[in-house]
């Protein structure tokens, strides 16, 4: 196959000699941060996003700002995405503007946006007509964690474009692997998912367990954070049912998409996801009263807010406490 730019791509090494066109379309809370991660280890990024406004620090920084998500990725040996939804990917993708109308043979498209692995894989079905590459690489690790170059990243997609485009994930994070064909990094991510929401649900019901029985939030928060229940997510969003933070690094809707989308997946599988289920039902109550766009540690919120309509269900056990006999 022919390629544009020479493999392996002079500017994988950074500040070495970052001279290969990068692109970067979504420039969001994540995507913003990558896309400044990128500038910020020596690579020309070109990048536009739906509210240029966003992108006004990144094009201070060096972003070299294109109108429409066609022309970044003509620009680009390599074009990044990074977007909310299904429908936010297929709103880049798709028609005159689209990265589809500007992928030529011999490039890569890395989308590490959090979507339904069956849209991934069909965009990459289309990627592939034009003789262009496109790999599913969603992230787990927050914004401190994008801004940091700590992401793990799990792709999707074909070997050789996975080992094309390998060195610049390195970039963005010490975790990278290759999970099998396109939409394979996806349905990891979503399983990756299911524990985020259920340990926040969990963590805050304990949270709240405790402070009811007089015992201080701080102290509660603190010590169960670093008891053997502390992941290294769990740790970081701790101080956060303390001081909820103004912009949310993780949102409760973003949450919910991704719980969806496992239940979804779980569906066509005939997998059984109860937890998955059981958080489902917390953030949707969390959206109907007004969190939606709050961080996913405002699950302590919605809980000491909801506790006077406990169901029958909730507030007996539904057997003796205790030991089967
Ligand atoms: N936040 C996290 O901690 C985290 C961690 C891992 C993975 N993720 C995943 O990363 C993705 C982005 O999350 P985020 O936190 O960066 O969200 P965000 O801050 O809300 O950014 C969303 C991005 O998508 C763009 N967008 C949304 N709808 C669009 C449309 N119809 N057409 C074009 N662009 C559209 C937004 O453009 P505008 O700026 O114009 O709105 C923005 O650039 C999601 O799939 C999320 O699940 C997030």
């Amino acid at each position: 196959m022919m390629t544009r730019f020479p493999l392996p791509f002079p500017g994988c090494t950074g500040k070495a000699g970052g001279m290969t066109p990068l692109g970067f379309v979504g420039l969001g809370a994540m995507g913003g941060r990558i896309a400044g991660r990128l500038l910020a280890t020596g690579h020309q990024v070109h990048g536009t996003n739906r509210t240029q406004a966003k992108a006004a620090a990144l094009i201070t920084n060096g972003l070299i700002w294109d109108d429409t998500p066609r022309e970044v990725a003509q620009a680009s040996a390599v074009v990044f995405s990074m977007v909310t939804d299904d429908a936010a990917l297929e709103a880049i993708a798709s028609g005159a503007d689209g990265i589809l109308a500007g992928l030529a043979p011999g490039t890569f498209w890395v989308d590490m946006s959090t979507v339904s692995p069956a849209t991934s894989a069909a965009l990459a079905e289309r990627a592939r007509a034009l003789g262009a590459a496109m790999l599913d690489a969603p992230v787990s690790g927050s914004v401190h964690e994008a801004e940091g170059g700590k992401l793990a990243i799990m792709a999707g997609g074909r070997a050789d474009a996975f080992a094309a485009v390998e060195p610049l994930l390195r970039e963005l994070g010490p975790v990278v692997r290759h999970v099998g064909a396109n939409g394979q990094g996806l349905r990891l991510k979503l399983a990756v998912n299911i524990s985020l929401a259920a340990q926040m649900l969990a963590f805050s019901e304990g949270v709240l367990l405790a402070e009811r029985g007089g015992i201080d939030r701080a102290l509660a928060v603190e010590v169960m954070a670093q008891s053997s229940i502390g992941s290294p997510f769990l740790r970081g969003r701790a101080p956060l049912v303390l001081e909820l933070p103004d912009e949310a690094w993780f949102d409760i809707e973003l949450a919910r998409k991704d719980i969806r989308l496992a239940l979804a997946t779980a569906q066509q599988d005939d997998v059984r996801l109860p937890s998955a289920a059981l958080a489902d039902k917390w953030l949707t109550t969390a959206t109907s009263l007004g969190y939606g766009h709050r961080d996913v540690a405002s699950l302590h919120a919605i809980l000491a807010q909801t506790g006077a309509t406990l169901t029958a269900a909730e507030k007996h056990p539904s057997g003796p406490i205790g030991r089967a006999a």
